[in-house]
């Protein structure tokens, strides 16, 4: 399948097609590291609950690690558990040789503080990217064995910016959404490609105003269709954050993303559909990052999985 198609106006950005290729450089990433290394990387991943979204991205993720050859540990603990409790669950999962990354779901029961067990989780095994040693790693552009693990979504976002543009410097780059998940990791990503950096939220004066400026416009506000066309300028690359389901009439519901779509793409010189754009590529990268931290642990240089 082509990684693009051509729509009325915008190429769509076919975010399924790219992850789909991400995760067999992975597989095969994998393969190599078995064979000449005896190596398997672990992804362990913690439930707390029974939120049904998490339910569904836990097992994805559990079904597509073990598709990529890796090892997958899957934790479901009870609502109530204890912060405490959870807290000795990531120690164990710290001092075990063969988990290479961790991952806490997010959200969290009330009970347990999300900061401070994030804060718990060994930065080398942090493959969400939320300690605040790989976020301060991202910010300071640490490189080498010092290269932060990046937070999956906007490490997505920006490969697919990076296949479809190639060279980012010098554009213009406004990020509507200031979350420590996907806005502020995105802006910092975006700076070091050498990007001028707009970091838009809620409180932002003349919104439309400031993503007309935007040559590459980044949507994570989790507001259904926010963004309209007019508020896109002409030949932009528009990549859309937001997973929201919405009522479609007649009992039925549909997901849209962040930006109205059908307005966007008849302005935008590129987009990304949802579903379908950003979404698969959270869970391939969730991948390459355990590969990545995998190598680090045993002391081998990370392979590219960026080449696309
Ligand atoms: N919940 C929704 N998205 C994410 C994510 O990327 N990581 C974690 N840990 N929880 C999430």
């Amino acid at each position: 399948m082509s990684d693009t198609a051509v729509s009325a106006a915008a190429t769509v950005i076919n975010g399924k097609a790219f992850a789909q290729g991400l995760r067999g450089r992975v597989g095969s990433a994998v393969e190599v590291l078995k064979r000449d290394h005896g190596l398997t990387p672990g992804l362990a991943v913690v439930l707390v609950g029974e939120d049904p979204a998490s339910q569904v991205y836990v097992r994805s993720k559990g079904k597509q690690t073990v598709e990529a050859g890796m090892n997958s540990y899957e934790h479901r603990l009870p609502e109530t558990t204890s912060q405490d409790a959870l807290l000795a669950k990531v120690a164990e999962l710290n001092a075990d040789p063969a988990v290479h990354g961790i991952l806490v779901q997010l959200p969290l029961p009330a009970q347990i503080d999300a900061q401070t067990v994030i804060a718990a989780i060994d930065p080398n095994k942090d493959v969400d990217g939320f300690h605040v040693i790989n976020a301060g790693r991202l910010m300071t552009g640490a490189t080498g064995a010092a290269a932060p693990l990046v937070p999956c979504t906007p490490l997505g976002c920006l490969m697919l910016l990076k296949h479809h543009l190639g060279n980012l410097s010098g554009l213009d780059a406004v990020v509507v959404g200031r979350s420590n998940i996907v806005g502020k990791p995105m802006g910092q990503l975006l700076l070091a490609e050498s990007c001028t950096v707009t970091t838009a939220h809620s409180r932002t004066r003349d919104l439309p105003a400031v993503c007309r400026r935007a040559d590459i416009l980044v949507a994570a506000v989790g507001r259904p269709e926010m963004i309209r066309g007019d508020w896109v300028k002409p030949g932009a690359t528009v990549i859309d954050v937001g997973i929201n389901r919405i009522d479609a009439g007649g009992g039925k519901t549909r997901l849209v993303g962040d930006v109205a779509y059908d307005e966007a793409a008849a302005v935008a010189g590129a987009i990304t559909p949802v579903p379908g754009g950003v979404g698969p590529m959270t869970i391939a990268c969730l991948l390459a990052n355990t590969v990545t931290a995998a190598c680090r642990a045993q002391g081998l240089t990370p392979p590219d999985l960026n080449a696309g």
